[in-house]
């Protein structure tokens, strides 16, 4: 049994002045929205909502747009717990909207599961973790304590989704397991950046989820952050990305993506 979902991510609703009809674009029942809808939970939320008007289903995981305070000065807040209990009250008023950091999302044998991933500084080999930091402060407008927090983050997103995918391991109804990350899952997917940017765009542990995958059901790896579409098939797990971005990044016509989960 298969089903298809359609794929967004990076919608940056604030940077687009041509709002997305997801009624019409849409291809699926089901969406996966993974992350950075709006410079703030409030923005995006309201997104949030806009697509679950269109849809039956909608998986969502949070960006690190998400955990921003908003224009016009975009700087972050670094309380994430506020920042995620803001978003679980906010989708715990949507019905149809899953928060996937909160519970998984399982049909047909499918478990889909997801983190936001976060960053640990260390996806550029060779590039020291703690100039990796300091320059993130830099680019963030904060201080070297705070950029570090992201690794905490990062660390607990990658347990969490070891235990997950440990579980569904085990239970026989699950023949395919998709994760879903915002940030990108290992270094062969960044695209072409300075390294302090690379740095910044996901977790060096993420790969070793597949070392937990004893029956090979991770079939899929969707994920989103560096504004760069691409699908690539690496040892029988396809990654796809479908971000929006910002204007620079993406042609006119963005368009959700179907892919289709399952045997
Ligand atoms: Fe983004
Ligand atoms: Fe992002």
């Amino acid at each position: 049994m298969s089903f298809s979902v359609d794929l967004m991510s990076d919608l940056h609703a604030e940077l687009h002045a041509d709002r997305l009809d997801y009624a019409a674009l849409k291809k699926s029942d089901i969406a996966i929205v993974a992350g950075d809808l709006g410079p703030d939970p409030a923005t995006s939320l309201a997104e949030l909502r806009q697509i679950a008007a269109a849809y039956k289903t909608v998986l969502f995981v949070d960006g690190n747009h998400e955990f921003r305070k908003g224009l016009p000065d975009y700087v972050y807040n670094f309380n994430f717990d506020a920042v995620e209990e803001k978003l679980r009250q906010g989708i715990a008023q949507i019905p149809n909207v899953v928060y996937l950091r909160d519970k998984p999302f399982v049909k047909d044998g499918v478990a889909v599961i997801g983190r936001n991933g976060h960053w640990d500084y260390k996806m550029v080999k060779g590039y020291p973790r703690r100039r990796a930091i300091r320059e993130c402060a830099r680019i963030l407008e904060t201080d070297f304590n705070n950029a570090a927090s992201f690794s905490k983050l990062a660390r607990r997103d990658y347990y969490a989704l070891r235990d997950q995918i440990i579980k569904f391991n085990r239970d026989p109804s699950i023949h395919t397991i998709v994760v879903v990350t915002h940030t990108v899952p290992r270094s062969e997917l960044l695209k072409d950046a300075p390294p302090a940017r690379q740095a910044i765009k996901g977790s060096s542990q993420m790969r070793h989820l597949l070392q937990y995958d004893a029956g090979k059901k991770i079939k899929f790896w969707l994920f989103g952050h560096q504004h760069d579409s691409r699908k690539q098939e690496i040892d029988g797990v396809l990654y796809h990305e479908n971000p929006r971005g910002h204007n620079r990044d993406t042609a006119k016509g963005y368009k959700p993506s179907a892919v289709r989960l399952g045997a």
